[in-house]
């Protein structure tokens, strides 16, 4: 289940909404690649999804993880560390799709898994993580702007790489 936006309290709706739209994003690039109708066209759309995921990934590892630990590390200790390996697994895939053509045999399938391991990220963190940040009333509110300026710089250099 989708978490939707609109629901969410002015104390987390900022930053869980800037995060919500990058899964969306993300989902939707996954969805694109499966009726691409040739191999510059699924090269564009992995590097989208790449470069996506990469600012995404940091922008909650820098920003959005730290300070929950840091609100309430019972609370969402073993999630994020769950997270954590979560995220991972991704760059590892997301590393090896970079140094792969799309003609590799193996390029459909690493992309594939790709999007099976964001769409399982994805529920997780909005059907468990976010709803816990909304319960426990964190406030989110400071973290929007060093957010946007990470994800911004992380764009702007995958651009130019
Ligand atoms: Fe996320
Ligand atoms: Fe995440």
């Amino acid at each position: 289940m989708a978490m939707n936006k609109t629901h969410v309290p002015t104390a987390q709706r900022s930053v869980l909404g800037m995060l919500i739209d990058d899964h969306r994003e993300a989902q939707k690039l996954f969805k694109e690649f499966e009726s691409a109708k040739d191999d510059a066209q699924k090269k564009q759309i992995a590097q989208r999804a790449c470069a996506a995921l990469t600012a995404h990934t940091e922008i909650e590892e820098q920003h959005f993880y730290p300070l929950l630990r840091e609100a309430d590390p019972k609370e969402f200790g073993s999630l994020l560390n769950e997270a954590k390996v979560e995220h991972a697994s991704a760059k590892d895939l997301i590393a090896q799709l970079q140094t792969m053509k799309p003609t590799d045999e193996m390029f459909d399938a690493h992309f594939t898994v790709l999007g099976e391991y964001t769409n399982h990220h994805i529920t997780e963190e909005e059907d468990e993580l976010f709803p816990k940040v909304v319960k426990k009333d964190i406030d989110l509110r400071d973290l929007e702007a060093p957010m946007k300026e990470t994800k911004e710089a992380i764009l702007a250099a995958t651009a130019h790489a």
